[in-house]
């Protein structure tokens, strides 16, 4: 699916104290060319790539506030009239920086295919029902210690014709702006277990084991709900060496 556009724009901030960071090491982000993950091949650099030097405009970014939140925004199972078909979950972490501290008050966006693995675009053509009490779309921000949590239904498995009987794991988008553009991030959340998981060449392009299960979340019995819904735990690193991996590089 297409990344989820923000509508918001870039704000002017008092210019912070420029720091340099800690790029990700080689093998921890999706490569670039990943023949079994066919589009790479279309869309990867043919060039060797030019590091752009470090520049106050990587250190503002969007801001976002509170204002721009509905009160069911991070209860998808809440935006509609009826209760949505599936399992109810619960997805929470902390959203930290390079130095492994909380980034505070800011956007975590998020996105997925209903139980039956089916997305409510036009372009989604999988003979799978749409839930007419599920729209799989949600937003909220961190708090004062970086935390996020979201009410939401199991996502299906869905195929992607990528390769013959390719199915994608279940699995949740993340779009998060952080403090800077450079810590903008576009991600996906996997389940433990998944047994499609080595399969998909979305997930096994991230050349480095370690770097690739930070994708995967843990199940989270703290904030399992009882008689209600299974707990999920996912920490996002915005940037440095122990970065979360991107969805895919540009
Ligand atoms: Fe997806």
């Amino acid at each position: 699916m297409p990344n989820r556009p923000s509508s918001r724009t870039p704000s002017s901030k008092t210019p912070r104290k420029l720091a340099t960071y800690r790029r990700f090491r080689p093998g921890t982000q999706p490569a670039y060319n990943y023949p079994p993950y066919a589009s790479t091949q279309k869309r990867c650099p043919t060039q060797p790539l030019v590091l752009p030097p470090q520049t106050l405009s990587e250190i503002t970014g969007p801001v976002f506030g509170a204002g721009d939140l509905k009160p069911t925004d991070n209860d998808l199972t809440r935006q509609h009239k009826g209760d949505p078909i599936g399992e109810r979950i619960v997805v929470s972490g902390r959203v930290l920086d390079e130095n492994g501290k909380p980034v505070p008050h800011t956007l975590v966006e998020i996105w997925q295919a209903n139980a039956a693995g089916r997305y409510p675009h036009r372009t989604d053509q999988h003979n799978a029902p749409l839930d007419p009490n599920f729209s799989g779309a949600g937003r909220t921000l961190t708090d004062a210690e970086g935390r996020y949590r979201f009410i939401t239904i199991r996502p299906g498995e869905y195929p992607w014709r990528n390769h013959y009987n390719a199915w994608r794991p279940a699995h949740i988008h993340f779009s998060l702006f952080g403090q800077a553009f450079l810590t903008r991030m576009v991600t996906q959340m996997y389940f433990p277990g998944d047994p499609l998981l080595p399969y998909d060449p979305m997930f096994t392009c991230i050349e480095n084991e370690a770097a690739r299960n930070r994708l995967v979340s843990t199940f989270d019995w703290e904030n399992t709900i009882p008689e209600q819904a299974l707990g999920y735990r996912f920490d996002i690193v915005l940037r440095g060496r122990e970065e979360t991996p991107m969805e895919k590089m540009p």
